[in-house]
């Protein structure tokens, strides 16, 4: 059996079954909408292939495969993203899933890939029996004081990130990157594909999906930097805070005061936006004496993920460093 790229009537019969999995609050039209909508986007028609893998010309497992850049040390590399495998319920226990990662897996060495990554769901040791390795991940969480006096200060109104805010975010994503370890390039076109895929399940979810909020970071008038946010009870989630030092310190005060006059209870995150607080984790370590009001604040609290754990196979000896690094950078926007 060899991997073919899907049909449109192949990816319904995934989307069939898939839909009770993966659907989040859609209904069915419109998860397959949502779907087809990715794939049409500008940046997916190039960058986003979709693999069955078929037996008796029925299909019995399937895998995304995205085209993305990473960027370290100036240096560019293509590198294959996987996602979503899945294999039919019929068909499961006959190693259909470790087929096809092998075979997508080659179709990216045999075709100029520096490497292939993936988000697992699932024990990462059934991807390390593939040849995969697990960076660090791990969701924190930080409680706000309460109860205690709420300055003067008035919070800022929430705005919703649009289309229009992408050329300045890529901007500032551009400079800020030259300073990370590593982390994904981003184009307009990209990052247009990204905030769509949010936009859809805001607007359609029944989940109440939230939509993602932009608060940035300004000095001497020049937006300087940027943080992406959404909110689910009185929980403040920060998904990306982005931009030069001094900017990022402008945002954590904005956030965290921001959180405060708005009684949220915790921010949460990921590891990537963990990395302005390590090492200590306190965030009495990026908030300036203004912020902190001789507040204290308690010191964060970490749970591994047991899903979206990003996992890596370079194809070139000199990726193979990027596992030194934690907690690892890949910012959530760009799981896949
Ligand atoms: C995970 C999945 C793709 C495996 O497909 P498959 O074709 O049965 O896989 P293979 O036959 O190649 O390998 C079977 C092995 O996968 C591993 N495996 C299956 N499900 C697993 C899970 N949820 N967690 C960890 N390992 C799992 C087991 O080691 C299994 O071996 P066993 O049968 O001896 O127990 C399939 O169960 C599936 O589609 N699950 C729902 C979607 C999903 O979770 N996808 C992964 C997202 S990261």
């Amino acid at each position: 059996m060899t991997i073919a790229l899907a049909e449109w009537s192949d990816i319904l019969t995934v989307l069939h079954e898939t839909y009770d999995l993966w659907s989040p609050g859609l209904r069915k039209d419109e998860y397959q909408e949502y779907i087809w909508r990715q794939m049409n986007e500008p940046w997916a028609r190039r960058n986003y292939k979709f693999f069955v893998l078929k037996k008796d010309a029925k299909v019995v497992c399937s895998c995304k495969l995205y085209t993305v850049s990473l960027s370290r040390k100036g240096k560019r590399y293509q590198i294959g993203g996987l996602g979503a495998i899945y294999t039919m319920k019929k068909a499961r226990g006959n190693g259909y899933a470790s087929e096809i990662i092998r075979e997508v897996v080659e179709y990216c060495f045999n075709n100029s890939y520096d490497g292939t990554i993936l988000f697992s769901d699932i024990d990462p040791l059934f991807y390390e029996r593939l040849g995969f390795i697990e960076f660090g991940s791990a969701d924190f969480g930080a409680h706000l004081p309460k109860n205690q006096l709420i300055s003067e200060y008035e919070p800022h109104a929430v705005t919703y990130v649009e289309a229009s805010d992408v050329p300045e975010m890529i901007s500032i994503y551009a400079k800020w990157l030259r300073t990370q370890p590593f982390g994904f390039h981003r184009s307009e076109l990209y990052l247009k594909y990204k905030l769509g895929r949010e936009r859809y399940l805001a607007d359609h979810s029944t989940l109440a999906w939230p939509r993602l909020e932009i608060t940035y970071a300004e000095e001497n008038g020049t937006k300087t930097g940027y943080a992406l946010t959404e909110r689910g009870g009185h929980n403040l989630r920060v998904l990306e805070l982005v931009g030069s030092e001094q900017a990022r310190r402008q945002l954590w005060s904005k956030l965290v005061e921001n959180a405060i006059a708005q009684r949220m209870h915790k921010l949460r995150g990921w590891e990537s936006v963990a990395t302005d607080l390590f090492p200590g984790f306190r965030l009495e370590k990026i908030l300036n004496d203004e912020s902190t009001q001789g507040r204290t604040f308690a010191p964060l609290t970490y749970s591994q993920r047991t899903w979206g754990r990003p996992m890596f196979m370079p194809f070139l000896d000199e990726l193979d460093d990027l596992f030194e690094y934690f907690p690892c950078p890949i910012l959530e926007l760009d799981h896949l």
